[in-house]
Parts: C-alpha cells; structure tokens; sequence
C-alpha cells in the first residue's frame, strides 16, 4: 500500500459509479483511454496493486498475481463466469476471488431469448435481406420460420441464468425440460413445471437447447458433433454462456448440413474471432457477447466488483466469493 491508501489496478474501463467508489478508498490505476494491455504492460502495471478488477479480457493466474506481488488480497472479476481465473492458483497465494452473480440474470436471460426469437423468426436473415436491398414482396410463403409456442425449450445447467431463461419460455407458452449436473429443488422445478431429464434424452427432445452452464474442464466441447446429431433435425441451439461449451467448428459443419435447423450465439469459441463457416450461413443468429451488455447491468456489476474488492481491503467479507 502506498502509506495508508491501497492501490487498486482496474484491467479494462468500467463505469464512473464504480470508479468512484474505489477512488474513495484507494489510489486507482485505470487505462486511460481504455485498451486492452498485452500481458508484459499489464504485469508492469499490477506491480504493487493490492486489489486488481478485471475482466474476461485477462487471463487471470499465479503469473498475474506473482506480478502483482505478495501483498494483493483482492482479483474482483467483473463477470459471473470465471473461467479466466486461475481461482486455486490465486487462492494458493491467499487472494480472494469474486465475482458478480445475480445482478446479470435478466439481461443475460433476455439475450439469449432475443437470439431464441431471432433464430427462429429469421431477424438477422431478414434485415440482411433489407440491407441487401433485395427485391421482396409479402407473400404467404415468404420467409416463414417456426413457431416456439408449444414447443419444448431443453435448458442445460439451470442455475439463475438457466431458471430466468425458462421463465420467457414459460411466458411465450413453451414446456421445459433441464438436465445439469443435479436436480433443482422440488419447488422450482413445480414453478417451472420443468422436468429434469439425462443429456441424452433432452438432447433428443428438446426443439430449443438453451446453454446455461459454466465452463468447465467437464463442459468444454460438451456440444460436440455426437450431441449435435443426437439433436432434432429441426431443433436450435442457444449458447450464451461461454464459446468453448460449443465445438464449434461441428457447429459450423452441423448448420450447414442441415443436422439441425439453426443456433443464436453470444459467444465463441476464440473470441473475437468467429468461426467463418458460420460468418457464411443464414440460419445462425448472432450477437458480440453482449449478454450483460445494458447500461444498467454493467454498472451493477462493476459496483459489486467494487464492493467486493473494498470490503476484502478493509478485512470484512467479500460479498461474492468464488471458492476454489
Ligand atoms: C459474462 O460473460 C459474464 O460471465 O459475466
């Protein structure tokens, strides 16, 4: 600490609000103009910290935290999936790890609804269509898509995000099924009236697979070309968690070849690059990984960050620690 003000080393620009908040309790670096610094400037910078925020952005480890130096406390990741940390490997060197659960649910929720609807209804393809000027005329074969009511949505990891997302379905009439590593609790599977079932069969199943699940060693690729042809010819995939849940190279191979009807992507697999046989398809929907990208949600998570890397400065609690 530089006398009694500890220094806070904030990876990437995150909002004033959050700023602020650290900027009462301690001397802030942040980069101005906002980039992303390669890994030498970063570890330079990190020199000293004792608490650092960051983001997806950085890759987050015992080589980080070595830079950093013995006295940091705090990583406070600015997302609720933490797949760019090293969380053993920090907390082997006694620094806490959080993250922002909760304050994302409803935006990420609504992203991957907005892409259900889009892949479905064919928006993207559509406003190409517009875009490309493309001569058009109302007609009643013209463009049709497929109806999601009735249909049954099979969410795969149903934790807040998963159980947000099951909620929409439920509002625009859909069934739900979910499998995961455990079942829900009887009393949300009955608001749901979401039936748990094995991979396999909610794979055969469900019209819509939704991906809710964390990246793990366990979950990487779990969407493979087997899983993508035990799958309805005429069923979608959902993936905004993370790229790697989905291999994405037999995504690519799958949409194409009509082993299922279409996905709606948030995220990739070697972000911010897209696989280009999907950049060539029509029946893929896509977004830039913006599933907490409001205005609103991003403040709230960067406050929490804040929050938790504050209260850890002071010797309190972390308000959400991510245990090893
Ligand atoms: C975003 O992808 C997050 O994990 O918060």
């Amino acid at each position: 600490m530089t006398g009694s003000r500890p220094r806070i080393v904030v990876c990437r620009w995150i909002p004033d609000e959050a700023l602020a908040l650290l900027r009462e309790a301690g001397d802030v670096w942040v980069p101005d103009p906002d980039r992303a610094l390669p890994p030498g400037e970063l570890h330079e910078v990190l020199a000293g910290a004792d608490a650092a925020v960051t983001t997806l952005s950085e890759r987050v480890d015992g080589t980080f935290a070595d830079a950093a130096g013995p006295q940091l406390k705090v990583v406070a990741n600015v997302a609720v999936g933490y797949d760019n940390v090293d969380v053993p490997a920090l907390a082997e060197r006694g620094v806490t790890v959080t993250n922002t659960p909760g304050v994302l649910t409803d935006a990420t929720a609504d992203i991957a609804f907005g892409l259900l609807l889009s892949a479905t209804r064919r928006l993207g393809e559509g406003e190409r269509l517009l875009r490309a000027r493309t001569p058009w005329s109302f007609h009643l074969g013209f463009m049709l898509g497929t109806g999601i009511q009735g249909a049954t949505l099979g969410v795969i990891g149903l934790g807040q995000i998963g159980r947000a997302m099951a909620t929409r379905a439920r509002a625009f009439g859909m069934n739900i099924v979910y499998s995961g590593r455990r079942q829900a609790p009887a009393d949300v599977e009955a608001q749901l009236e979401a039936t748990y079932l094995p991979q396999d069969e909610l794979l055969r199943t469900a019209d819509i697979v939704s991906l809710h699940c964390p990246l793990t060693p366990e979950t990487r690729h779990l969407i493979d070309a087997d899983a993508l042809a035990a799958m309805k010819p005429t069923a979608f995939l959902i993936n905004t968690t993370r790229g790697p849940v989905v291999d994405e190279a037999a995504l690519a191979a799958a949409l194409r070849d009509g082993v299922i009807a279409g996905a709606g992507l948030d995220v990739f697999e070697q972000e911010p690059d897209v696989h280009p046989g999907l950049l060539e398809l029509d029946n893929v929907a896509m977004a830039p990984h913006l599933g907490s990208a409001t205005v609103e949600t991003r403040t709230a998570m960067a406050t929490l960050a804040a929050r938790n890397a504050l209260a850890v400065l002071a010797g309190e609690p972390a308000l959400t620690e991510v245990t090893p």
